[in-house]
């Protein structure tokens, strides 16, 4: 089938058999390959992504699922030379070991901040209508669908607290 992705502001038409998955099409027919396979399964997160500005997994989504829809990979928040705070904060606070994870807890801390920022609430939030504090607890709970082998998980903690504060992405700092 012929459908075309927005990938990093992007567009790119494909050809894919309708079986295909998000993350296939985009490892193997886009050469994406920031995207990290694990499971396969939806439980490790690795293959997180944002779809429309929101966390997906995408080894549980088929390609042809998204035609005209707007997809950001770790590629396209920041580059060599070029990172996104939140990179540049894994890279500072030892976010990683072996890094097969890091993409997947990159791109799903971005879109785990925007949604704090949105007041959503987690199932570790005290109350439902206030807006949640950017706390560990919160953090642990919003990024457990993300796993480490390697469990650097201080370290993964950290650099999403500050990059938080660089970008000064918490709804309660911005109302104050
Ligand atoms: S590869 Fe998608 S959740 Fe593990
Ligand atoms: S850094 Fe190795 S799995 Fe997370």
């Amino acid at each position: 089938m012929q459908i075309t992705l927005t990938v990093n502001g992007e567009d790119r038409a494909l050809d894919v058999d309708p079986r295909v998955t998000l993350l296939d099409a985009l490892r193997e027919h886009l050469n994406l390959t920031g995207s990290k396979k694990g499971c396969d399964h939806g439980q490790c997160g690795a293959c997180t992504i944002l779809l429309n500005g929101r966390r997906i997994n995408a080894c549980l989504s088929l390609a042809v699922m998204h035609d005209g829809d707007e997809i950001t990979t770790i590629e396209g928040l920041g580059q060599p030379g070029n990172l996104s705070p939140l990179q540049a904060a894994f890279v500072q606070n030892d976010g990683y070991q072996c890094g097969y994870c890091t993409p997947g807890q990159i791109m799903s801390a971005k879109g785990m901040l925007a949604e704090l920022d949105m007041g959503w609430p987690s199932n570790v939030s005290a109350d439902l209508t206030d807006i949640p504090d950017l706390t560990r607890t919160e953090i642990r709970e919003r990024m457990s669908g993300n796993l480490c082998r390697c469990s650097a998980y201080p370290g993964i903690c950290q650099a999403i607290e500050d990059a938080a504060t660089e970008e000064g992405m918490t709804k309660r700092e911005a109302a104050e």
